[in-house]
């Protein structure tokens, strides 16, 4: 994320930017054959051996499906090593250095507001008897980059059902943990914590809306969200909270982190749209991690089956 430089925050453009050059230009070095690349690691291509996180534990996967238009996976090396975590420091490879502190057991999440039956689940609870599922999908960051997952989860909406949520929920809202001495980072107020984030009710009973638990057939690795996040492909990167300790149904539209630290920056709804710029970049073309010239910017990231979820609204307005 790019934070306005008026903004009182520790982090400015100027300081990301160059960051994501770098990286994209290691990236090419290594794909033109002028780095070695690692053996292929479950069969999806290209990775180099990541240490701890090849030693997560893999995940029972019942069903997989291609959703990302056949398009080349992202090298896991990559998806784990160039996050967005900022309980964890702000720059992109602070996560996979410090999110090892992160302890995700034991874990449960608290779901309440408005539903018949709130509680809490233990994420070990909600993964045994559950059939996991692994979804290719195309992720897209606001900062105009962008990579293919393939992630393993339950559809959000089969979590959600559980707790019988009654006609006054319209809609949905996530917390992430806030803990100042697992989250060190946490201290410097970089955003308003705990991270939040929300949906309508019918964006997060779409089919497409997805809780992962893990990557690459394995359980999350710490800074991409584990032990359990949101995964909504047509939507910027952000709306995907990580690390997901609470959810509550609401009435009314629930407060979200970027949003309330800069509203006219990033919109409560955030769908990828290349018709809407940022206010201070395009977005209409994306730099997919380990590729050289850019990609054209898709409408919903390139999957119009959520379209209907926006009919007669103005996405200028509500971006
Ligand atoms: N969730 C929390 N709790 N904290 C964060 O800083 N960053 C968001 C999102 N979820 C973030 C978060 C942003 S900006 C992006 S782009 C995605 O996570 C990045 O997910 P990835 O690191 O797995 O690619």
């Amino acid at each position: 994320m790019l934070i306005k430089v008026a903004h009182p925050f520790p982090i400015k453009p100027s300081e990301i930017t160059p960051e994501v050059v770098h990286a994209d230009r290691r990236r090419f070095l290594r794909q033109a054959g002028l780095a070695t690349a690692g053996a292929a690691l479950f069969g999806y291509g290209p990775a180099k051996s990541v240490g701890a996180e090849a030693e997560l534990a893999p995940l029972n996967v019942a069903r997989k499906s291609e959703m990302a238009g056949g398009e080349t996976v992202t090298p896991y090396a990559d998806i784990t090593h160039y996050n967005n975590y900022y309980e964890f420091g702000t720059a992109k490879e602070d996560p996979s250095r410090n999110a090892g502190r992160l302890r995700t057991r034991p874990w449960s999440v608290v779901v309440d507001g408005e539903c018949e039956a709130p509680g809490h689940i233990d994420i070990d609870d909600l993964l045994k008897p559950q059939a996991l599922e692994e979804r290719i999908y195309r992720h897209r960051c606001v900062e105009a980059w962008s990579m293919v997952a393939p992630w393993v989860g339950l559809p959000l909406a089969d979590f959600l059902k559980r707790f019988r949520p009654t006609s006054k929920a319209k809609y949905v809202a996530f917390e992430t943990l806030y803990d100042r001495q697992q989250m060190p980072e946490t201290a410097r107020g970089v955003l308003d914590w705990p991270y939040r984030e929300g949906l309508r009710i019918d964006e997060a009973m779409h089919p497409l809306a997805f809780l992962s638990v893990g990557l690459y057939g394995r359980v999350l690795p710490n800074q991409d969200g584990a032990p359990l996040r949101l995964t909504l492909p047509w939507k910027y990167g952000f709306k995907s909270i990580k690390s997901i300790v609470r959810v509550r149904f609401m009435e009314r539209q629930p407060e979200v982190t970027w949003n309330k630290m800069a509203p006219d920056e990033y919109g409560f709804y955030s769908n990828v749209n290349p018709a809407v710029d940022h206010p201070r970049w395009s977005q209409a073309q994306e730099r997919r991690l380990g590729e050289l010239f850019k990609r054209k910017t898709l409408m919903f990231n390139g999957y119009p089956e959520v379209a209907s979820l926006y009919t007669g609204m103005d996405l200028r307005r509500f971006f």
